[in-house]
């Protein structure tokens, strides 16, 4: 049997060159590799933070599907991969309610993303540490747990910050099973993703949404042209030499071949203009995404496309949930 990995995206912005690389392509050259590969998109994850009046029900749905169609147009193949929506398969949120029940309440005053919110109060001189905080936030890895457990998942492949949340998922499964002294639930491991590219944003820093420093993916030509134009050069006129580095040069980096690299290289350091430079790293962008747009605009274009695939994909993740939650409800005593 092969191994079978998991992963979830949260739909919480709309896809940027740093998800490609850092992301979306490590985890589609794990498909490749003969595991068997289980995508979704975590919608109801995403649900923790998007919300009124900032995010309407329309912005999430539309970044759900900007999710779905980035995968898609980037080549997952949802005959060989399983893709589908969290919130199409009801069977994890059954899951999430009987893990809670397993879950201590330290672990999550534990987890990260609570604790470090906290300590930022804390920090700030806050008297309610937990003011803005809702359940759903503190209990994210139960639910994160069940994506993973109701599925019998070998491997989940992480980034750093989500390496935590793995290891929950494994001390839950590992109460239930001793609870019940056999097992209920399979031990997942994690698989750290160490060599995932981080990618710099147009302000050096590393590319993330949270910076607001991203290259969209898929947005228009004019559009990829305008942000590019927008990173900070210095004014050494075109003829002097450079070195080789600096922000153009580091994103240029993360997406082209080591021979495309040293040709760059060369040219920086026999003198390039600003303006060159960006050209080429737009140039090398488009080479990328340009034919890869094309299907996620049809996508978009069309969403009851994605909403098709996505639903034949949750049909068939049912399946297997629903095994895990029948074999949860006997081992508990809450079926016969
Ligand atoms: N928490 C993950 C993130 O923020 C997304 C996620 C949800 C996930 N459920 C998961 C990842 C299950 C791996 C397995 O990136």
């Amino acid at each position: 049997m092969p191994q079978r990995v998991l992963t979830g995206i949260k739909p919480t912005g709309s896809p940027h060159v740093g998800n490609l690389l850092g992301a979306i392509r490590p985890a589609l050259r794990l498909a490749d590799e003969g595991l068997e590969a289980m995508y979704f998109i975590a919608d109801y994850h995403a649900l923790t933070t998007i919300h009124p009046p900032e995010q309407t029900p329309d912005d999430l749905r539309h970044m759900t599907y900007e999710v779905a169609a980035t995968w898609l147009a980037m080549g997952l193949d949802p005959e060989r991969t399983l893709f589908y929506r969290q919130s199409d398969v009801p069977e994890i949120f059954e899951l999430a309610w009987v893990l809670s029940c397993f879950t201590s309440k330290g672990w999550m005053n534990k987890a990260h993303a609570y604790k470090d919110i906290v300590a930022k109060r804390e920090a700030s001189g806050e008297p309610d540490v937990d003011a803005g905080i809702n359940i759903g936030i503190y209990t994210y890895p139960v639910l994160m747990a069940a994506d993973i457990l109701a599925f019998d998942v070998d491997l989940v492949p992480v980034g750093k910050d989500q390496v935590q949340h793995v290891e929950i998922a494994r001390d839950i499964a590992q109460r239930i099973n001793s609870a019940y002294g056999k097992e209920v639930l399979r031990l997942p491991k994690q698989r750290l993703e160490e060599n995932a590219a981080i990618v710099p944003g147009i302000d050096g820093k590393k590319m993330s949404k949270s910076y607001g420093n991203t290259i969209p993916l898929f947005a228009p030509p004019k559009q990829m042209k305008k942000v590019v134009n927008s990173i900070v050069t210095d004014s050494r006129p075109p003829e002097e030499p450079k070195e080789p580095e600096g922000t153009i040069f580091e994103i240029y980096k993360a997406i082209a071949s080591p021979d495309e690299i040293a040709a760059l290289a060369t040219r920086y350091r026999s003198g390039i203009g600003w303006g060159d430079a960006k050209k080429a790293l737009l140039d090398r962008l488009e080479t990328e995404v340009g034919e890869a747009r094309t299907k996620y605009d049809a996508l978009m274009a069309d969403p009851s496309k994605i909403d098709a695939l996505l639903l034949a994909g949750a049909a068939k993740a049912r399946k297997t949930a629903r095994a895990t939650i029948d074999r949860v409800r006997t081992a508990t005593g809450i079926a016969r």
